[in-house]
């Protein structure tokens, strides 16, 4: 950003009055009960909502957390991001989209606060569950069980956390906005995988944690024996129903993740989660006594450059109250601020009153809470397919389907689940097309060189596993080897197996066939009609689509080729030669200095696999979110200005026959006005001609 002086002095002395005022701040204590957490002595319900730093960028954050604000939330929810902080051992980056201390500085500015999951596990739908990739190569180490090396690594990192989020006063016991942390994450899902391992890891790491003194509580989300003092809470889609409760009297119901709508994988179809079901559901955890919901996400973002993990695609939740570019969704942003509004309105009847549950029908209840004869508040749920009326306290109310009435007063409905009274309910999201590619003088070409087996320094006798051979520096290892043989084999087919995630072969330079696995399904066979004649070459080309995030040792999980086949002759154990990534990756020709090292040529109107496209682009003007429509092109990695934007993968398409993610987001802070570099890496055929640059609006 370009500040002119007299800005800059606005700036300055706007520090030095927010300086003043932290000198005023009184230091908060934060505790629970049975109840809720107690922030200063003060009971409260608290709605959360999970924002991401690194899945937006610094100038996009004042605005998403105003928005957030607006839609009733108390909380900003965030994981921590291990690898992005660590990416090597010893190294540190808190810089950028990075800078967890300002992104906890802007939500502590605009009054709200922060609930701080350190992991430093957090799956996530992140690159390698969070986890720096250099952990797998510690001698001996076990993830996330009761493992020496592992617990070292663990420590050093939480502690290195919170002593950064002390240094900067930023825990509410020292008058900052963090009022709740999280170590480990959905331990749950995996602890009978480790036997007695996991619980005395899971013993420790509460010990650990609590011996860190950040002054206030600690959750462990999905995890039902959390040692005490640590909160166990609970994470889904329904923990108004699904929740057991917490493992102990005196603490309180929490929600760590309500999922707004779930994740999407390459090959899926968008998760569509109804405002209705959503609010219905919050509403009910609030009547069945829970005090803190978190919506897992409430803005999802972007998984710029290759963060995101296994074929999980570049927009994070674009279903959440605020879209993939910080947009408000409607209706479901307006509807949760209703329900939001219409529960504080009445949260110290629901914090102080004494909870009845009265049958009204037989899918029909109200929760009602009563402080003395005045004051009361009720919710009325109708868990049935079917609209009913209900006579509560004489009175008949008309309840949807599945949904809640909230009647803050015990008799007048200010808001019910069901009914989206918003009058944005109809308003559209589209897609502004500003500026087309489709000439061949707009883009500049540069073809990835295969490599043959003389070509390359890296040699086994085996098929290496390529998550610990690349090591996350790259999407891609070449697999490479001679036909070595007088007797031709001809008329065959050469069979691959691969263990995830993409499969391109070539001999002699020639693509004879691709193949690809799906998140569920990671392994996959391709088979290819081949001739081969001695000396031939073949090279395979596998690619990841992000490491795996999930699932009880991580450490183990592998990646590339399993074996490799032409009719009954076996080629797996035999002299392969690798080439980890790509040329163009290794000049960095996606950026302004890295471009100039290379020769690029004209466009052909034959398109070949594996090429990279440059062209440059003026920025739009307006401040609308951009985004390049990639609807024409296969699968890749696309960079503006030298920052990955993201992977693409257009040709996996859904049972419907679309692509998963069409538009994919340039942040406008990455744009200057004039002569953006875009550049592409295209691993198939597709198309750049028919790329368009365009603007995000609601209309
Ligand atoms: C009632 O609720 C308020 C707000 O949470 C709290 O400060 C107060 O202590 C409660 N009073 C009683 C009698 O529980
Ligand atoms: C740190 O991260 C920022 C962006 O998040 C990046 O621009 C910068 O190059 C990184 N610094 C180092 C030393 O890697
Ligand atoms: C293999 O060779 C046969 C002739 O022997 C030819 O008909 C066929 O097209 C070739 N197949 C490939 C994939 O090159
Ligand atoms: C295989 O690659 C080597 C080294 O690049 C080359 O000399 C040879 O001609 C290639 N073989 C064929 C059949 O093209």
């Amino acid at each position: 950003m370009m500040l002119n002086p007299s800005s800059c002095f606005f700036y300055s002395s706007l520090l030095l009055l927010l300086t003043a005022a932290a000198f005023v701040t009184v230091l908060a204590t934060v505790t629970y009960d049975g109840r809720s957490l107690i922030i200063d002595g003060q009971h409260r319900i608290l709605f959360s909502g999970s924002i991401h730093y690194p899945r937006s960028t610094p100038e996009m954050w004042p605005d998403l957390i105003t928005k957030a604000k607006e839609g009733g939330l108390d909380v900003i929810q965030t994981y921590v991001f291990w690898n992005l902080h660590e990416p090597q051992q010893g190294q540190n980056n808190f810089s950028g989209r990075r800078d967890l201390v300002r992104f906890i500085k802007e939500i502590q500015a605009q009054g709200l606060y922060v609930t701080l999951r350190i992991g430093p596990y957090i799956e996530s739908e992140w690159t390698y569950g969070g986890l720096p990739l250099w952990l797998h190569d510690i001698p001996g180490i076990t993830f996330r069980t009761d493992n020496n090396q592992y617990k070292f690594h663990m420590q050093r990192f939480a502690a290195k956390i919170v002593n950064l989020m002390k240094s900067a006063n930023l825990y509410a016991s020292q008058g900052g906005p963090i009022i709740l942390s999280q170590i480990e994450n959905e331990y749950g899902n995996v602890e009978k995988a480790y036997h007695e391992q996991g619980t005395s890891y899971i013993r420790w790491a509460a010990q650990m944690a609590v011996g860190l003194n950040t002054g206030v509580p600690w959750v462990m989300c999905k995890q039902d024996d959390a040692p005490d003092p640590m909160i166990n809470a609970c994470n889904g889609m329904k923990c108004g129903t699904t929740f057991k409760g917490p493992n102990s009297p005196n603490k309180p119901s929490i929600w760590t993740e309500n999922w707004t709508s779930f994740y999407q994988a390459f090959g899926e179809k968008p998760y569509l989660r109804s405002a209705e079901d959503i609010a219905y559901n919050v509403a009910l955890f609030i009547a069945k006594k829970g005090s803190y919901v978190n919506y897992y996400m409430y803005h999802g973002g972007t998984n710029f450059d290759r963060t995101a993990s296994a074929y999980i695609i570049t927009a994070y939740y674009d279903e959440a109250p605020l879209d993939e570019y910080g947009l408000v969704r409607q209706p479901k942003w307006d509807h949760l601020k209703e329900l939001h509004a219409a529960i504080k309105s009445c949260s110290d009847t629901l914090l102080n009153g004494t909870q009845s549950i009265i049958t009204l029908g037989s899918q029909q209840q109200a929760y009602v809470f009563r402080r003395s004869s005045k004051e009361c508040a009720a919710f009325l749920e109708n868990s049935g397919g079917k609209e009913s009326t209900v006579k509560f306290q004489n009175i008949p109310y008309v309840l949807p389907p599945r949904s809640i009435s909230i009647l803050p007063d015990c008799k007048k409905v200010t808001f019910n689940s069901g009914k989206v009274s918003t009058q944005n309910n109809a308003r559209v999201r589209a897609m502004i097309p500003q500026l087309k590619f489709n000439t061949a003088e707009r883009w500049k070409v540069y073809t990835e060189a295969i490599p043959n087996f003389d070509d390359t320094k890296l040699r086994a006798n085996k098929l290496l596993d390529q998550i610990s051979t690349v090591k996350d520096t790259s999407d891609y290892l070449w697999y490479t080897f001679r036909f070595n043989d007088k007797a031709p084999i001809v008329q065959s087919l050469l069979r691959v197996l691969s263990q995830g995630h993409v499969l391109h072969a070539f001999i002699n330079g020639v693509l004879v066939g691709s193949g690809h696995g799906t998140l569920d399904s990671r392994s996959f066979v391709t088979e290819c009609k081949v001739n081969l004649t001695n000396g031939m070459n073949v090279s395979l080309l596998s690619a990841t689509v992000g490491m795996p995030a999930s699932g009880a040792y991580l450490e183990s999980k592998v990646a590339g080729l399993r074996s490799v086949k032409v009719q009954g002759r076996d080629f797996t154990n035999q002299a392969w030669g690798y080439q980890v990534g790509l040329q163009g990756e290794k000049l960095q020709i996606y950026t302004d200095i890295g471009s100039s090292k290379v020769q690029w040529g004209n466009f052909q109107s034959s398109v070949k696999p594996l090429t990279w496209y440059q062209t440059t682009f003026d920025a739009p003007a307006g401040k609308d979110p951009v985004v390049l429509n990639l609807g024409s092109m296969g699968k890749g990695l696309a960079w503006v200005n030298g920052q990955g934007i993201g992977r693409y993968w257009l040709s996996f398409h859904t049972e419907n026959g679309d692509p998963s993610q069409t538009w994919y987001h340039i942040p406008r802070s990455l744009l200057k006005s004039t002569g953006n570099l875009l550049v592409l890496f295209e691993e198939e055929t597709g198309n750049p001609l028919e790329i368009t640059l365009d603007t995000v609006i609601y209309k």
